[in-house]
């Protein structure tokens, strides 16, 4: 198996591989490629390509319509920087309320005075700024990262409002019984002294934070943003920046518009850029791509539906095709006596088979709805 990356992948990470794969940055006919930031959108991807790891959560990056429609498995690896993106997000509210940047910003101009201690008692007024203590913070997404901000939040002594539609069993079993739910986005923006956002960058979320939604909060609110660039209107938050509505903005992401601009306090993606943060990503990603190339079996995918069969120990095939009850029907029947796990996504089925005896691949393929089969 040929390996490509995109980007520098940890060592550790690496090392899941077999010791048969080639891994390297510089080749075709890759069948698995390992990707942090790297923009894919438009690579050639080559037939040969049967998955792509993600090592980090988002993956506004990757091309998934394109992924699905070829059958490439994209997997991701929730959770695994999570803890670093919430140490960063808990500086953020800090530094959101403390002036703490300009603060030590002046501080150097002090240098080589020996008046510098009775200036900085004459001067510190100008850098003040509200504790979080008692505040409210509205947390938008509850996932690993959203979940962990909101649970710290409270050991800190705020008062957390959770937002999240979408939140999954057992992101809702880990939250502290603290953090208030509400399925109303409207009242995170009405009650909130600060609000930060955990979401990926989908239609529904994009540009959340725009002057519609800005028209609602608390005048002086307190924005942070460790997700990505495009949850926010950029014009939209410097205008709030400039009439005193937001009274701070901590971004992860500082957009060419916002870099610089008095309010906002950027961050150069600096979220998941720990060195054990990068060590687990590289590790889940690395283990689950294998995993698949190896044995077909699909975990942590954002684009197809999560298979396991365990490993293979005989003749075993993959069938990705349109989740249509004829297609399935006609699968079936090539596939009778096979030991199997199927499941579906989105308009995709896959179904992982194992055998004693030897599958017809040619007539698998041939199935009307079939999209790829791999043998393994
Ligand atoms: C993520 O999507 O996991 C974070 O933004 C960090 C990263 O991109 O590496």
């Amino acid at each position: 198996m040929k390996i490509k990356l995109y980007n520098k992948i940890a060592a550790c990470g690496l090392a899941q591989f077999p010791s048969t794969y080639e891994v390297g940055a510089d080749f075709d006919n890759e069948n698995g490629i390992v990707v942090r930031s790297a923009d894919l959108h438009e690579v050639a991807f080559p037939d040969t390509l049967m998955g792509i790891a993600r090592a980090g959560a988002g993956v506004n990056n990757i091309p998934l319509d394109k992924c699905t429609e070829k059958g490439i498995v994209v997997v991701n690896t929730p959770g695994a920087n999570a803890r670093a993106v919430i140490e960063l997000c808990l500086a953020g509210l800090f530094l959101a309320s403390r002036k703490i940047e300009d603060g030590a910003e002046w501080t150097k101009t002090l240098a080589g005075r020996d008046d510098a201690l009775k200036v900085v008692e004459k001067e510190k007024s100008r850098f003040a700024g509200p504790e979080i203590f008692g505040k409210t913070l509205g947390v938008v997404g509850l996932g690993a990262i959203g979940g962990g901000v909101a649970n710290a939040a409270v050991a800190l002594g705020m008062k957390v409002l959770g937002y999240d539609p979408f939140v999954s069993v057992d992101a809702a079993w880990h939250l502290d019984p603290a953090v208030e739910k509400t399925e109303d986005l409207d009242k995170i923006f009405r009650d909130c002294d600060y609000i930060s956002v955990h979401v990926p960058s989908l239609p529904a979320t994009r540009g959340m934070i725009c002057k519609a939604n800005l028209a609602k909060m608390k005048d002086g609110v307190r924005i942070l943003n460790l997700a990505r660039a495009d949850l926010v209107v950029d014009e939209d938050v410097i205008e709030g920046l400039e009439s005193g509505k937001i009274a701070a903005y901590f971004t992860d992401f500082p957009t060419g518009k916002l870099a610089g601009h008095d309010g906002v306090i950027g961050t150069p993606h600096l979220g998941a850029s720990t060195p054990e943060a990068e060590d687990n990503c590289a590790v889940m990603a690395c283990a689950q791509l294998t995993d698949f190339l190896e044995n077909g079996n699909i975990k942590n995918s954002v684009n197809m539906p999560a298979v396991h069969l365990g490993r293979a120990e005989a003749n075993r095939v993959g069938i990705f095709y349109r989740a249509e009850a004829e297609v399935d029907a006609n699968l079936q029947k090539l596939v009778f006596g096979a030991r199997k796990a199927g499941a579906t996504k989105g308009g995709v089925s896959y179904l992982l088979c194992e055998s004693e005896n030897e599958f017809d691949t040619d007539k698998i393929k041939a199935v009307e709805g079939v999209i790829r089969v791999t043998s393994y």
